[in-house]
């Protein structure tokens, strides 16, 4: 694929412009794990790539064709906004993807609201995207990569106006069974427009397995278990597992020491005071309430580690105007008060929640400060922190709980796999991390790491692409 041209398209965008308060413009970077992921692979390969400009400044820094070069520090790509009225946003963004199509995916028993009006600005604002990628086509047969839950119907939309494009569909969150989907009015819709990719991808065996026996029951399609392709309307797809992953980090990493004593002196602790670190986007998928409940419990059954032990958990602000999020922040701030009523003393909180958004440094410094990362998804495609926090430990110490139902547990079984929604076995797999051996923490860290630091993001990419370019030279064989 040497010297094709690359175009991503995803809903959130790597880099967004903010006006402060002084009037000064701050770039910051989301909290996301498609971001995370993608962006060290287009810094590589560069292109272009298609987002909503939803930052207060983003308008101010783009040029005539609402392009704006980056990283800043290093351009090596083009970022191009799309922009989206509020009642777009509302429609497609916060309704059919975020109340619709993401608590349908994630088995959290959060009930998917459906509205007919969120659908038409869903189809529409796809089309929007689509139509962007078409103009920002310069050849017939660009490579096309389509990201996540937003874009479903953009894979069709695009082989329409560019049927020699070669487009690669990831799909970041889980993929549920048949039954669960069918809840969704507009099923049927939603895979014949998945089914216009070249590739679509997803994160385990078992999502792949899922979408097939989905399309099995929606549509006349052929389906080639052996080859992993379904042949719909005389366009072949590959469905195939990549599994997500991070850059492995390069360079000198900060003392250890220096990042244990400033995590400590955050929360007004002592030296050898235990930490568990969790780092999530305040989403109710992440089982954050199931955590906090197992550090109680881990605590009423371990009294000797009351004022010794506390959970530090970040949590960056999410789609807040969702009446969902919003009741499930109110929930999480009560219990976090009961558990810290029940157990605190004075100058010691066994909870600390910090709801706002921290950047990349600040969290590797305290995922190296930690005795332990809680992971405790209810379900989660992948799950990035677990590999973050694996990445961030070149001293080999620290033990990562890490829930069944995220991705990442099939491919790090050196984990204390938990399931969240036991919390007394999720208590008891705390105090193991706590109390385990520094020998025991090392084997288990060593293995992690070297899993993680193979299966790279850059491996992720390269497979997909691989295959792409495969199809692309068998294409153009029998053309
Ligand atoms: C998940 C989704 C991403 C999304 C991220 C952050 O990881 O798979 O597509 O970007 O959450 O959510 P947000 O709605 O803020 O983009």
């Amino acid at each position: 694929l040497r010297g094709d041209e690359i175009i991503v398209v995803s809903n959130r965008e790597p880099y967004i412009h903010e006006r402060t308060a002084e009037g000064q413009i701050k770039i910051n970077r989301p909290a996301s794990g498609l971001v995370t992921a993608v962006e060290p692979v287009m810094r590589a390969c560069s292109g272009i790539w298609i987002a909503h400009g939803s930052g207060s400044a983003d308008r101010d820094t783009v040029d005539k064709l609402d392009q704006v070069a980056v990283p800043p520090e290093d351009p090596s790509y083009q970022l191009k906004r799309v922009w989206l009225s509020e009642e777009e946003e509302a429609g497609y963004y916060f309704g059919f993807a975020n109340e619709g199509l993401w608590p349908l995916c994630h088995i959290a028993h959060v009930r998917p609201v459906f509205r007919a009006s969120d659908w038409e600005h869903y189809r529409a604002v796809n089309q929007r995207f689509a139509d962007a990628v078409v103009s920002a086509a310069r050849t017939e047969d660009p490579v096309v990569l389509v990201q996540d839950y937003h874009f479903a119907l953009v894979p069709r939309m695009v082989r329409e106006k560019l049927p020699r494009a070669t487009i690669i569909t990831f799909w970041h969150i889980p993929w549920p069974n048949s039954e669960s989907f069918s809840i969704c009015p507009w099923r049927s819709e939603i895979v014949d427009g998945l089914l216009g990719s070249t590739i679509l991808g997803f994160h385990t065996p078992y999502h792949c397995k899922h979408f097939t026996e989905t399309v099995d029951h929606l549509l006349e399609a052929n389906i080639e278990q052996e080859h992993s392709t379904i042949t719909y309307g005389g366009h072949q797809t590959l469905v195939k597992n990549y599994p997500i992953s991070i850059a492995w980090p390069e360079g000198a990493m900060p003392p250890v020491e220096a990042c244990r004593q400033e995590l400590r002196e955050r929360i007004g602790v002592g030296a050898s005071h235990l930490i568990a670190i969790g780092v999530d986007r305040f989403d109710y998928t992440k089982g954050l309430i199931e955590r906090v409940s197992a550090v109680a419990v881990m605590l009423e059954r371990h009294p000797d580690m009351i004022g010794r032990f506390s959970l530090v958990q970040v949590a960056a602000p999410t789609r807040s105007s969702l009446e969902e999020y919003r009741t499930f922040h109110e929930r999480m701030d009560k219990l976090v008060q009961d558990v810290n009523a029940r157990f605190g003393q004075p100058g010691y909180q066994p909870v600390h929640l910090f709801a706002t958004h921290h950047d990349a440094v600040t969290l590797q410094r305290y995922y190296r400060a930690a005795d332990a990362c809680m992971v405790t998804s209810l379900h989660d495609g992948m799950n990035l922190v677990c590999k973050e926090f694996i990445a961030a430990r070149d001293d080999e110490r620290g033990v990562l709980l890490l829930s069944r139902f995220a991705g990442a547990a099939d491919e790090l079984p050196d984990a204390l796999i938990i399931n969240p929604y036991s919390i007394e076995d999720t208590a008891d797999a705390l105090h193991e991390a706590l109390t385990m051996s520094e020998a025991e923490q090392r084997d288990r860290m060593r293995s992690l790491r070297s899993t993680v630091q193979h299966n790279n993001v850059y491996l992720w990419a390269a497979d997909m692409l691989v295959d792409a370019a495969r199809t692309r030279l068998r294409e153009r064989i029998e053309a």
